[in-house]
């Protein structure tokens, strides 16, 4: 029994690499020794949050970053929570003020393209079209401080935010980080939109039905044949 699992589980472990996304907070601070543990679960890759969707820099990040470093994760990528009710390149620029003295350790700025339910910073009372500028401003903010950029959304999020799954084909050309909380570490259930042919990465289990070293992590996988450095 014991050992079909353990066969079971190698195509799986083999086969692409598994990360974690996750925005500390005071109840899980996610400390040097909880990211030496995550990693030793198998984990080699970590996304965390540095935008709050209310529109300001996550102050938390100047710890938890320098832990992942130190708890040997190589490079780190970095996400936006944008908020509507400020301006796109500002959003951009403060955050990665913030994190100059970790530039070179940064993997990636991935900007979180989802429903934003605080007061002032939501998509909805924008049209389609300023919704669509809006994160083309973003992107270019990115590649002008000279980090890659990606996005992460969702087929139905892009629905609601920019109209219907052809709007806003303005990005194809960079990497996509996408839901689905199938549990299932394979691309087969991508659906396309955006001008999206292939995802990136995929968020696949969620953190509200996962903990790992006893922390809630949303759970990430990019195939083995990826373009993303995180190495
Ligand atoms: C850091 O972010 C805050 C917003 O939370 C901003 O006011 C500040 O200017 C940023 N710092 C730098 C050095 O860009």
């Amino acid at each position: 029994m014991k050992s079909s699992l353990i066969f079971m589980m190698i195509p799986l472990l083999a086969f692409g690499k598994f990360g974690i996304d996750f925005g500390p907070d005071s109840a899980n601070d996610f400390s040097v020794s909880d990211l030496q543990c995550l990693r030793s679960t198998g984990i080699q890759f970590a996304i965390i949050r540095g935008w709050h969707s209310y529109g300001a820099f996550d102050q938390r990040l100047l710890t938890t970053f320098p832990n992942g470093l130190k708890a040997g994760f190589p490079s780190i990528g970095v996400y936006l929570f944008p908020c509507w009710g400020m301006d796109a390149v500002q959003q951009v620029q403060q955050m990665m003020g913030n994190l100059t003295q970790y530039r070179r350790n940064i993997d990636r700025v991935w900007l979180d393209i989802e429903m934003n339910p605080n007061q002032g910073c939501g998509w909805d009372t924008h049209s389609f079209e300023d919704n669509c500028q809006y994160i083309s401003e973003m992107v270019d903010a990115v590649k002008a401080l000279n980090y890659e950029v990606g996005i992460y959304a969702s087929h139905r999020g892009w629905g609601i935010i920019l109209g219907n799954d052809a709007a806003c084909q303005n990005f194809a050309d960079i990497p996509l980080w996408y839901p689905h909380f199938d549990y299932k570490p394979t691309f087969d259930d991508f659906v396309s939109f955006g001008g999206w042919k292939k995802p990136t990465i995929k968020q696949y289990i969620d953190l509200t039905r996962n903990s790992k070293c006893g922390i809630p992590v949303d759970q990430d996988w990019i195939p083995d044949d990826d373009d993303l450095k995180f190495q």
